[in-house]
């Protein structure tokens, strides 16, 4: 759990005060309503090293994607209230040592969670910086105990269409399925994220568990998980069922590979105001150090 990554965000510096002290006391609030001690402590007093600091919580929990509630941006923050977050179970199955129907109660008591600033980047090309709180998904592998002929690993969302508006148009084949190779999942950056800010992660994000692939486009990073299956073959994942040419079972970032209908070069700060203008994306979203190496070899052209 105690991996170091290459981290250039912090949350503090470059914060106007009153949003710096704002955050403090809803972080000190959260703290306290779970018995945790300060976050942000070490972490938060880290020297200023980056550009960016995160984004702001209305702008993570306002813009959002989340298709089981509708196309729009705004539709998740309206209508992913309907859906049912506790009790919640995550079935893992198939290639594991422990199968079985996991509460979300039963994980977390066994998960260590802990803070990740991260740069988050979709492929339509906005991007935000979010302080996620999660835990390592290589720790719940570990947890159930994947045996050696696992090469993939498939992950599924609820399908519920009684809470879910969405689910009533095919604008995807429900329900949302999304899959990495099993040394993506296994990465200490890959984590399974279950709060931002300190707090419950909303519904529009994820709730209660979602995943988070720091150094891929975000529909990677597939939202309320229910099954996890570890697999021989490489999983169908929802937007390259839906458009192959267009979405890779890969979806690293990449400035130099553009989606067929636009240029993946440059990329809209979420929040940064109308003058903010687009900055560069960066290889790996800029995370090359750490897993630039899990792709050696391949053409990144061709596994997109
Ligand atoms: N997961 C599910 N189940 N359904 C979705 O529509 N959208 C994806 C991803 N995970 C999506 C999903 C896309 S396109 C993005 S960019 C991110 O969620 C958005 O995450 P956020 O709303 O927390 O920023």
């Amino acid at each position: 759990m105690a991996y170091r990554w290459t981290n250039d965000l912090s949350r503090e510096d470059a914060t106007p005060e009153r949003a710096f002290l704002n955050r403090r006391q809803i972080m000190a609030a959260a703290a306290a309503a779970a018995g945790l001690g300060a976050i942000g402590g070490p972490r938060g007093a880290r020297a200023a090293t980056g550009e960016l600091d995160p984004n702001e919580w209305d702008e993570i929990t306002t813009y959002n994607n989340y298709y089981e509630f509708g196309t729009g941006k705004s539709d998740p923050a309206q209508y992913a209230d309907a859906l049912t977050t506790s009790p919640w179970s995550v079935t893992i199955d198939g290639l594991v040592d422990r199968p079985g129907e996991y509460s979300f109660d039963d994980i977390m008591s066994k998960m260590t969670t802990e803070e990740r600033i991260y740069r988050f980047r979709c492929v339509e090309a906005w991007s935000m910086v979010i302080p996620w709180n999660g835990f390592e998904l290589a720790d719940l592998l570990d947890m159930v105990g994947v045996k050696s002929s696992a090469k993939y690993v498939a992950f599924e969302t609820a399908l519920r269409p009684d809470e879910m508006r969405g689910v009533s148009f095919p604008v995807l084949d429900w329900p949302y399925v999304e899959g990495l190779r099993l040394d993506e999942a296994m990465h200490p950056l890959t984590i399974i994220a279950t709060g931002i800010y300190g707090r419950d992660i909303p519904n529009q994000n994820g709730a209660p568990l979602r995943l988070v692939v720091p150094w891929k486009y975000g529909f990677k990073s597939i939202k309320s998980i229910v099954r996890i299956s570890l697999v021989e073959d490489q999983p169908p994942t929802s937007w390259n069922k839906a458009n192959a040419r267009e979405y890779g079972f890969y979806s690293n970032v990449n400035p130099e590979v553009d989606h067929p209908r636009w240029s993946q070069a440059t990329e809209r700060p979420i929040g940064g105001g109308i003058f903010a203008g687009r900055k560069e994306t960066l290889m790996f979203n800029g995370y090359g150090d750490d897993v630039a190496a899990l792709y050696e070899g391949m053409d990144l052209n061709k596994y997109y």
